[in-house]
């Protein structure tokens, strides 16, 4: 059996005392995953990204599957994935994707290559005038304004004209300001998933009564949903727009604006895949990783 390594972290491998408690995700993903390789002669270990250098002998390919805690130490994350691709192990999605996937500036990039993104004001450290000024920008009366590095919609704000900021009133960090796209409460948002740059299933995902971020925290939903082959085709588009070699695994989030998709964010890190939504999972990641060992 050749061996392909699932990397995780202590909120999320099976065993340790504090596991997330979206820690099932990891399993649902694993199992998903152990159920396509074994029969293309693929055996998944699932490896602390900390975990020492001898953990890794003997192992063709690194996913890097649920590093959920990487964010606060992304220096160290870098250089233990950097040092396993300079050992000859396939590491996937590739170290050069994943720095310029972590900051959010990305999304500029992807607009360049033609790319339908929702527009966004960038900003250093937004102040209550900023915030007033974006309303007019947009000609919108609801803002979202978000960290440029974050996840699970840490330290995003909304604001309504009606109740905006004080000029005193400062956020903090660099930020992205995006109109509020009302498709979220009236539609949700999509997850297109793809291996090898080809499509493989999508999600649709719905916020909780009064609530408009969709994640589960936050009371969110998700079903399986057969998109228009236009959506999947805005998709696509979003894949092809991204920089350097076709990515193993991308999950492209998208929300409507003016009847056509446009991008949220493309995920190509540590996503959840939504592999119980999906058929084949598992074989379809053995196929794309077989052409990469
Ligand atoms: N412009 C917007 N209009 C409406 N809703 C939005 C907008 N931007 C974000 N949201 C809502 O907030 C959620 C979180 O935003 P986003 O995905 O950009 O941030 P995140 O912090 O990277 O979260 P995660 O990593 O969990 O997906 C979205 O899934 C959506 O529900
Ligand atoms: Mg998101």
């Amino acid at each position: 059996m050749r061996r392909v390594g699932f990397l995780a972290c202590p909120g999320t491998l099976p065993g340790s005392s504090d596991r997330r408690a979206d820690a099932h995700e990891h399993d649902l993903q694993v199992a998903a995953l152990r159920e396509g390789f074994a029969p293309a002669g693929l055996e998944l270990v699932e490896i602390d990204w900390r975990a020492p250098e001898s953990a890794f002998d003997g192992i063709e390919l690194v996913l890097l599957g649920t590093v959920w805690d990487y964010q606060d130490h992304a220096e160290r994350f870098f250089a233990t994935i950097e040092g396993l691709a300079a050992r000859g192990i396939a590491v996937c999605n590739p170290p050069e994707l994943v720095r310029w996937n972590i900051e959010k500036t990305y999304l500029r990039d992807l607009e360049q290559a033609g790319a339908p993104v929702i527009p966004t004001l960038w900003l250093d450290d937004p102040n209550g005038a900023d915030i007033a000024a974006a309303f007019d920008y947009f000609g919108c009366d609801r803002l979202v304004v978000k960290r440029q590095v974050g996840a699970g919609a840490e330290g995003q704000m909304s604001f309504d004209r009606t109740a905006p900021p004080s000029p005193d009133w400062r956020y903090g960090h660099r930020a992205m300001v995006q109109p509020f796209l009302p498709a979220i409460v009236e539609e949700g948002e999509y997850s297109f998933v793809f291996f090898d740059g080809e499509f493989s299933h999508c999600i649709r995902k719905t916020a909780a009564p009064g609530e408009y971020r969709i994640q589960s925290l936050y009371g969110g939903k998700e079903e399986a949903i057969d998109p228009p082959a236009e959506d999947i085709a805005s998709a696509q588009a979003v894949v092809r727009a991204i920089p350097g070699d076709t990515p193993l695994y991308a999950r492209i989030d998208m929300i409507r604006q003016d009847g056509a998709l446009a991008v949220m964010e493309a995920e190509l890190i540590e996503p959840y895949l939504y592999p119980e939504q999906a058929t084949g999972f598992g074989a379809r990641m053995a196929e794309a990783i077989l052409k990469r060992i």
